[in-house]
C-alpha cells in the first residue's frame, strides 16, 4: 500500500486510543436489587404499554437480564440490524446503545424509534469524530473505509461499507483489491480481521474500554481453576486475548459456538450479561465470565437501560432518535451494503 501513513493510524494494534469514557476502575456498576414481584409488575407493564403502541422491543446480548426476558428479540449487532430492516411494528423500543438505535432509524426513517435512555453511547464511537475522518478523507479520497456499526450515524455516512463483528471478515474480504482499506473505529477488530482474511488495512487507534481489559493471565489463571473449560472471546479483545482463546467471534456466534461445542464449561471473554441469554438457552452447559481485575466486566453504557426507563421511554414516546433526512439518506446505502453481503 503506497500511501502515506498519517501517524495517528496504525498498522499493528497500539491500544492508544483518545477514548474520554476509559475509566479502567469503573467496571462493575453495582446493581439495585429488586424483588421478583417488582420486576414482574414492570415487565407486564412492559407488555401492555408494547401492545398499546404496536411496538416491537429489541435488546442486546449485554442487556441485563430483566430487559432481555421481555424483549422480542435479543441478539449481535448485526442480528438486531436485520430484525430492525424487516419489522413492520409502528414503534421499536431499542434496548442497547445509542449507534444501535440510531441504525434501526436509518433502516426506518418512518417509524418512530425510542430507547430507554439516550445517554448510552460506546467508547468505540467516541473513538473517532467525524471531523477527524472527513479531513483524513479528503487528502486520501482512495481509501476505501470500512466502519464498525459502533460508529457515529456521521461517520456512517463517510463510510464505504459498514461491518459488525459477525461479518467483518466477509466484508473485508469483499471490498476492492485496488484501493487501501482503512478500518476505523476499532483496532482490535481490525488487527483480528487482517489476520483472518490476510488483507491489509489502516487501522483507527479505537478501542472498547470494557474488551481491553481482559488479560491473557486471567484466561490463564481461570483456566486453572475450570481446565476442561473452553474459552471464547469477543474480536474486541486484544491480540494476547484472542490468541489465548479457543474461538472469537461475535455475540451472538458465541451462542451458536457453546451450542455446538462437545464442551460442557465455557469461559466467556466478554460483557457479563451475555452469560444470561447463554444459561437460559443452554441450561446443561456452565458459563464462567472472565473477571476484569475481580470486577464482572459490565458495558458502563448498555447499564444505562432500566425497565423503569423502559417505561418512561413508551409513556412519553422519548428519548426519540432524531436524525437529519440527510445524514439517514447517506448512511442507509454503506448499511444496506453490509446487509446485501452478509
Ligand atoms: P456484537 O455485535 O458482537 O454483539 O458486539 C457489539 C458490541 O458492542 C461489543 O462490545
Ligand atoms: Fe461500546 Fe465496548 Fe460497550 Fe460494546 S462493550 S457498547 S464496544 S463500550
Amino acid at each position: 500500500m503506497d500511501i502515506e501513513i498519517p501517524d495517528f493510524l496504525v498498522r499493528h494494534c497500539k491500544n492508544v486510543g483518545y477514548c474520554e469514557c476509559a475509566n479502567p476502575f469503573q467496571i462493575e456498576i453495582p446493581a439495585p436489587s429488586f424483588s421478583t414481584e417488582w420486576i414482574a409488575e414492570r415487565q407486564a407493564e412492559i407488555r401492555r404499554f408494547k401492545e398499546k403502541h404496536q411496538a416491537i422491543i429489541l435488546a442486546h446480548n449485554y442487556q441485563i437480564k430483566e430487559i432481555q426476558d421481555v424483549a422480542d428479540y435479543v441478539g449481535d449487532s448485526l442480528g438486531l440490524s436485520r430484525e430492525a430492516a424487516k419489522t413492520d411494528a409502528k414503534v421499536i423500543l431499542f434496548c442497547g446503545v445509542n449507534f444501535m438505535a440510531e441504525t434501526a432509524k436509518i433502516l426506518n426513517p418512518d417509524r418512530t424509534v425510542i430507547l430507554p435512555d439516550a445517554n448510552a453511547g460506546c467508547c468505540l464511537e467516541e473513538c473517532c469524530p467525524a471531523e477527524e475522518l472527513r479531513k483524513l478523507k479528503e487528502k486520501h479520497p482512495e481509501l476505501y473505509v470500512v466502519s464498525y456499526i459502533n460508529c457515529s450515524s456521521e461517520v456512517k455516512t463517510l463510510s464505504d461499507v459498514i461491518c459488525t463483528s459477525g461479518n467483518a471478515d466477509r466484508i473485508v474480504a469483499a471490498s476492492p483489491k485496488d484501493r487501501p482499506i482503512l478500518f476505523t473505529p476499532d483496532q482490535n477488530l481490525g488487527s483480528w480481521v487482517m489476520e483472518k482474511t490476510g488483507r491489509e488495512m489502516l487501522l483507527w487507534p479505537g478501542y472498547c474500554y470494557v474488551h481491553t481489559q481482559f488479560t491473557a493471565e486471567a484466561i490463564a489463571e481461570e483456566k486453572i481453576k475450570h481446565p476442561g473449560a473452553k474459552v471464547v472471546a469477543h474480536p474486541e479483545c486484544t491480540a494476547p486475548v484472542r490468541r489465548a482463546a479457543d474461538e472469537v467471534c461475535s455475540t451472538e456466534k458465541m451462542i451458536t459456538y457453546c451450542r455446538t461445542q462437545p464442551a460442557k464449561e465455557f469461559i466467556i471473554v466478554t460483557e457479563v450479561n451475555i452469560i444470561h441469554r447463554l444459561r437460559k438457552e443452554l441450561p446443561g452447559n456452565t458459563f464462567y465470565p472472565l473477571p476484569i481485575k475481580g470486577f464482572q466486566p459490565q458495558c458502563k453504557h448498555m447499564m444505562k437501560n432500566t425497565l423503569d426507563k423502559m417505561i418512561s421511554a413508551f409513556n412519553k414516546m422519548k428519548p426519540q432518535i432524531q436524525l437529519p433526512a440527510e445524514i439517514m439518506a447517506k448512511a442507509r446505502a454503506p448499511i444496506e451494503r453490509m446487509l446485501e453481503l452478509s
